[in-house]
């Protein structure tokens, strides 16, 4: 994993996207994997203001909510709309269907998936070292699926939501098996609340108890963190 600690959430998205236009110059880019969260969204700025073409480029999304369909304000397709995908043009993206049922859902965006193999994966990351929506034990080979969201990503969530609305307790993700067969990951990650999660990904073993630590077998991983976030780190990056 290669890291870089920068100053803020601002400039996190520079880098990032840096690294985004490095990848474009050099390579044959044709699928972005996107995810959604407040963490990106600054790179999402820098992509929307640059002039980088993304008319060639299929997006694909990491999950969605169990239930919610495409207009809901909370849905991950109406956030991707609203922060990026209504702004630049893109040859066509995919979300998860949160309205279909699993095994029609699931299957369906594997496929999408082996049709569309991602080159560049951007991800956030959750408190308890989840990502896309992959919990504490889930497996390193599993494909999409749906999962029962924790208490505490259920927690974390509830800031997007009305008063009274309830997070939804299911998601639809990408597996960790289908991260890990991306060809570049961007992981994002920004606050104090996330420096356990970070310690945990790039310090500790490699576990199924931390998804995220599944990346240090990544072969091609930029890791992208504030001071915050890299405050408990031992080693020198
Ligand atoms: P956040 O979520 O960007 O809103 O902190 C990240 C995640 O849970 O993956």
């Amino acid at each position: 994993m290669e890291v870089f600690i920068v100053k803020d959430e601002q400039e996190g998205g520079k880098k990032a996207f840096e690294l985004l236009e490095k990848e474009f110059n050099d390579k044959d880019i044709q699928v972005l994997g996107l995810a959604t969260g407040s963490t990106p969204e600054s790179l999402y700025r820098e992509m929307v203001a640059s002039d980088l073409d993304f008319s060639d480029i299929v997006t694909v999304n990491l999950d969605e909510y169990v239930g919610l369909d495409e207009n809901h304000p909370q849905s991950y397709h109406y956030f991707m709309n609203e922060h990026l995908l209504s702004k630049k043009d893109f040859k066509e993206s995919f979300v998860p269907d949160g309205m279909k049922e699993e095994e029609e859902a699931t299957s369906e965006y594997d496929e999408i998936i082996r049709q569309h193999p991602i080159d560049i994966q951007i991800l956030g990351i959750g408190q308890n070292g989840h990502i896309g929506f992959n919990e504490p034990g889930t497996p390193f080979d599993s494909t999409t699926h749906k999962v029962t969201l924790t208490q505490n990503t259920i927690e974390a969530n509830q800031r997007f939501f009305e008063e009274g609305e309830e997070v939804p307790k299911s998601a639809y993700t990408m597996g960790v098996g289908t991260i890990m067969d991306v060809d570049t990951v961007i992981l994002l990650a920004y606050g104090d609340h996330k420096a356990d999660a970070i310690k945990a990904t790039l310090e500790g073993p490699v576990t199924e108890e931390v998804p995220a630590s599944a990346l240090q077998n990544h072969p091609h991983t930029y890791v992208v963190i504030d001071q915050a976030a890299a405050s408990k780190l031992e080693k020198d990056y």
